[in-house]
């Protein structure tokens, strides 16, 4: 349910998924030199100067476990726990006393007194991952001891003074569940002090040739293993929801297929282009430095294949007709120099969605 920092520095406290469940060890640090992760690390490195809450946004996989850890880890906390829980994952009943520990038969079945994860991460500091899933009768408690700093196990008569330092985490942000009234706004606003978001992957595509060789040294350590040029290229035309917890999950069974070290196209199992939510733009493909010899190095726009450069510049190009056209499907066809028909059937194949508006969207 909750897991320690993998750091040598933390102080070591009992886990329970300090390995994750598939067995692979975890990435120490967020990888990648793209804009997006160069500013990430550097907003990282102002909030681990203070000591101030942090809210952290971003989709699933997409590293927000990773960017928390490296906020302890240059923190003037880093010599103390790091502990993540879920708080999606605590069964409401035992909330209480996992956070806050519990004294001996505080209820049947606590055979002994028990420390919670605020006395475990002492001196240090506390992910609450997924803290929008934290029901609202947690949330009173957990407000109470952000506010006074102290603790009491369940069960328990007397108070704890603990010094902790709080993260939270989850993929939409803590507003959401405000506005719904799932989330109380006193404890949003104790929490919500920094924001952080993390960038979804398919905004960094920049990242992932280096993300690719870091994840495959990790996951075959004893034998290189390197991707054929159209892999990357593939890849970069995929949209990632799962971002790089997918990419891993990915290149892993990719590694099943491998020939000789060489990862191939077809060993990728991408989902197919016309069931994958294309990009809207060409993919940002790092750019590689070409030098021939007695030639300055120059620069060089990569290679994709055609078929899918072709299917994102047509996408493009329709969205942008349509978004001028203010949906209004006849008007875009037209200028598209297209029948409606074919327009609506490209939409489908390129999963082209439309919002709601009041007008147009007609198929004139
Ligand atoms: N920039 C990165 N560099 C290297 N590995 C990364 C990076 N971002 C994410 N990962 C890896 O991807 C996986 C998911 O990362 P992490 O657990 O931090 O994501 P998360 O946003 O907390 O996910 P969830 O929403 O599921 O809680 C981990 O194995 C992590 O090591
Ligand atoms: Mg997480």
């Amino acid at each position: 349910m909750f897991s320690s920092s993998p750091s040598s520095s933390s102080r070591t406290v009992a886990v329970t998924d300090q390995i994750p469940a598939n067995g692979r060890p975890p990435a120490l640090q967020l990888i990648g030199n793209s804009a997006a992760m160069q500013a990430l690390r550097a907003q990282i490195s102002r909030i681990a100067r203070c000591g101030a809450p942090v809210a952290i946004r971003g989709e699933s996989g997409s590293g927000k476990e990773l960017a928390a850890r490296a906020i302890h880890a240059q923190g003037a906390r880093a010599g103390f726990p790091f502990i993540a829980v879920n708080c999606g994952a605590i069964p409401e009943a035992l909330m209480e006393a996992e956070f806050f520990g519990c004294r001996q038969g505080a209820y049947t079945g606590a055979l002994h007194e028990r420390q919670g994860l605020f006395q475990a991460a002492h001196g240090g500091s506390l992910l609450l991952d997924e803290v929008d899933d934290l029901p609202l009768g947690m949330q009173v408690k957990l407000l109470r001891a952000l506010q006074e700093r102290r603790v009491r196990k369940l069960g328990g008569s007397r108070d704890e003074a603990v010094d902790v330092r709080i993260l939270c985490a989850s993929q939409h942000g803590l507003a959401r569940g405000v506005a719904a009234a799932t989330f109380r706004r006193d404890l949003y606003y104790r929490l919500n002090v920094i924001e952080l978001a993390v960038p979804p992957l398919r905004e960094r595509l920049a990242d992932l040739e280096v993300l690719c060789e870091a994840i495959l040294a990790r996951l075959s350590p004893q034998q290189a293993v390197r991707l054929a040029p159209p892999v990357l290229a593939a890849l970069a035309g995929y949209a990632f929801p799962g971002n790089v917890r997918e990419l891993e999950n990915l290149l892993e069974r990719a590694l099943a297929f491998a020939d000789d070290g060489v990862i191939a196209p077809d060993g990728l199992g991408l989902p197919s282009l016309a069931g994958v939510t294309p990009l809207r733009a060409p993919p940002a493909m790092p750019e590689r430095q070409l030098s021939l010899p007695g030639m300055a190095p120059r620069s060089v726009a990569p290679v994709l294949p055609l078929a899918l450069y072709l299917c994102q510049a047509e996408r493009e190009m329709i969205t942008l007709a349509l978004v001028r056209e203010r949906y209004h499907r006849g008007r875009a066809a037209r200028q598209l120099g297209i029948s409606v028909r074919q327009l609506r059937y490209r939409m489908q194949k390129l999963t082209i969605q439309e919002p709601q508006l009041d007008d147009g969207m007609e198929d004139k």
